[in-house]
């Protein structure tokens, strides 16, 4: 029977480049984890490494590697549990990536003791035996995906890299296709085992630019990039601080400079909209609307979704029926809303089985978060934004009154006094989108807004005339927009603008 686990095969150039990227010397102690049919073990054969061990749980692969590589001890076991009586100036590889919930039971428990958490991943267990492994000074160069860097139940993982040495160098691959049939967003990462002064040295950071680029390309442009310690035409190179805790990690770094500001929580109120928990029964065609009667219109509210948020201004909105929780009563349902209850009941076995709280029934929405909230403010103007974007710009937008949230994004509701345009402006800017990544805001490709994250975000505090300028910049947008008029000059002065102020600032501090 088969043993594999997270079985896929490394591009030979891959393998090639990390192998490259390492400085131990030829006679080095070195060991592939989870060596498969021997990729890495073939590249560190072709680069002259003599004293090589492979460990594959899979006895069929561990077979193939042991076969090709004689002279290399080969061992078949599970690297987790292994004891090892030496350790290593040099491991490499690239682990298999699964889930805990998705392991063997008894593999399961040995990532769970390894990273204190049942929600984690058995790469985050292979990242740190192999850290306890290594000799002082040696080297990890791992292929792995990038979630590690910021997910709440990798925090272990990257405590303890941060206590066991430094990472050296960083090739952040996003969602570039290198194995069969999956793309997860995989970083390279090179680290070092050690005491180090941090403050003195800086990571080497890498970032690939064209996702759909051959392995051949990506080793050699990285290793051009490296070696010149510049950018090229497919990846960005930058030298960045050291991560100087175990918070989330970002490959979006920017210096954020130090301007005057206020919490975005100090001047809005930033929220997530509401869930139906069942989207198709709930919805209803604008062409239907006249169809019903009075009261049943009034249960017919206007959502802004994901989809219809724009840069800047929303698209159209989507129509739900929105029953209330303090219609109680089916038979009050049926025999007031009655074309409602016969558009709802076809769906009540499937609604039934909905997540819902012990006091809904089942005609209700699954959550109605910040419902008070929502309604007293009906009549205001308010910024939405999708939960996750995979657009490459911020696409915050103004939505008009008589407008609620859909489950898929979260409302900004500036207070009294504040001014929406200029704050739309703010969080459409470059400058923002760059300051909110580097705040760890990537998610597998895409980008995460969530309240947490946004009611922390600061935004600066202009003298008055700056921010009457950006707001009517933003008004001219608007109108721009909605007679399908370009506005890239526009955005480009906006953004300008936003830059001088923060950086003359920062020149006021510096003298
Ligand atoms: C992503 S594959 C990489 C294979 C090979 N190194 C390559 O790059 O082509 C991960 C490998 O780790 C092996 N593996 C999974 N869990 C293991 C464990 N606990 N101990 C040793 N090997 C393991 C799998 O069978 C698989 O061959």
């Amino acid at each position: 029977m088969s043993n594999r686990i997270g079985f896929v095969e490394t591009p030979a150039e891959i393998s090639r480049l990390m192998v490259e990227l390492s400085d131990a010397p030829k006679d080095a102690r070195v060991m592939d984890v989870g060596c498969g049919n021997g990729v890495f073990l073939k590249e560190l054969q072709n680069q002259g490494f003599e004293n090589c061990t492979g460990i594959e749980i899979d006895k069929d692969l561990h077979n193939i590697s042991q076969s090709q590589f004689e002279h290399y001890k080969i061992i078949n076991g599970d690297y987790l549990t292994y004891h090892f009586p030496d350790k290593f100036d040099l491991i490499i590889g690239n682990p298999p990536y699964v889930h805990y919930n998705h392991l063997p039971r008894n593999i399961a428990n040995s990532v769970r003791n390894i990273i204190k958490t049942t929600a984690g991943d058995i790469y985050y267990a292979f990242i740190i035996k192999s850290l306890e492994l290594l000799k002082e000074g040696g080297e990890l160069i791992f292929i792995v995906p990038y979630h590690f860097f910021y997910n709440t139940y990798a925090r272990y993982v990257r405590d303890t890299i941060f206590k066991q040495g430094k990472i050296e160098i960083i090739i952040d691959l996003d969602e570039t296709s290198l194995f069969f049939k999956e793309n997860p967003e995989t970083v390279i990462i090179k680290f070092r085992k050690g005491i180090f002064n941090i403050d003195d040295e800086k990571i080497k950071l890498l970032k690939i630019k064209t996702k759909k680029t051959p392995p051949l390309k990506i080793m050699n442009k990285s290793l051009d990039a490296l070696q010149n310690k510049c950018s090229n035409n497919l990846f960005d190179y930058q030298e960045i601080k050291h991560y100087a805790n175990s918070n989330q990690w970002s490959t979006y770094i920017m210096d954020i400079p130090d301007f005057p500001f206020v919490q975005l929580k100090d001047i809005a109120k930033v929220g997530v909209g509401f869930v139906s928990g069942f989207d198709d029964a709930f919805r209803i065609n604008k062409e239907d609307i006249p169809f019903l009667n009075d009261n049943e219109k009034e249960l017919v509210k206007n959502f802004v979704k994901g989809k219809n948020c724009q840069k800047y201004l929303i698209e159209d909105y989507v129509s739900y029926i929105l029953i209330e929780d303090d219609i109680r009563d089916e038979g009050e349902l049926r025999d007031i809303y009655p074309h409602i209850y016969n558009k709802l009941i076809p769906y009540k076995v499937q609604m039934t089985s909905r997540y819902i709280l012990g006091n809904k029934q089942w005609f209700h929405w699954q959550a109605l978060r910040n419902y008070k909230f929502l309604i007293a403010n009906l009549n205001k103007k308010k910024i939405y934004v999708p939960t996750l974007d995979r657009h490459s710009y911020n696409r915050f937008s103004l939505g008009d009154e008589d407008l609620l949230p859909s489950g898929d994004i979260l409302f900004i509701q500036p207070f009294q006094y504040e001014d929406i345009y200029f704050l739309l402006g703010y969080l459409n800017s470059d400058f923002f989108r760059k300051y909110y990544l580097a705040k760890g805001a990537r998610r597998g490709g895409r980008v995460s807004f969530t309240q947490r994250l946004l009611d922390d975000m600061n935004v600066p505090i202009f003298p008055s005339e700056i921010k009457d300028k950006i707001s009517q910049i933003v008004k001219e947008i608007i109108m721009k927009l909605e007679n399908k008029s370009n506005v890239l000059a526009l955005e480009k002065e906006l953004d300008r603008l936003i830059y001088k102020e923060i950086e003359k600032n920062r020149l006021s501090k510096v003298k």
